[in-house]
């Protein structure tokens, strides 16, 4: 069997962590629209929930997708959103500092 030429390896690892990037910019594009409402980078004003360092936002996304959890408008916001795209989002949030 032929070995993998080193160049090979490094490109592989090169793009691989090109893709990584690329998902991080999209799922901060994505956490952006929460903002208005929920706060920069997930701290809200008084009297308005924060997401910044919340476990339990993919549950809660999920729950208001399938209209488990009453809202007024959660219901619309988190059917724009894949169930992938709310993991995602939901982690994003959940590594923030309160
Ligand atoms: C237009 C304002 C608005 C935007 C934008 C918005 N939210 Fe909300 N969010 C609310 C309101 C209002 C509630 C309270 C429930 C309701 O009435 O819908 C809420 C509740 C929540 C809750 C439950 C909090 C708790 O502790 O009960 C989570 C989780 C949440 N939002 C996540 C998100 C995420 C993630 C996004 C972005 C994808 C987002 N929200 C965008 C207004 C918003």
């Amino acid at each position: 069997m032929k070995k993998t030429p080193q160049w090979i390896a490094a490109a592989v690892l090169c793009g691989a962590s090109l893709a990584a990037h690329a998902q991080v910019s999209q799922v901060r594009v994505w956490a952006a629209a929460c903002a208005n409402c929920h706060g920069t980078e997930g701290r809200a004003e008084p009297g308005m929930a924060s997401l910044a360092g919340k476990t339990d936002i993919a549950q809660q996304m999920l729950d208001f997708k399938s209209g488990r959890k009453p809202a007024t408008l959660m219901h619309q916001i988190a059917k724009g959103y894949s169930d992938e795209q709310i993991q995602q989002i939901a982690a994003y949030f959940a590594a923030l500092k309160k």
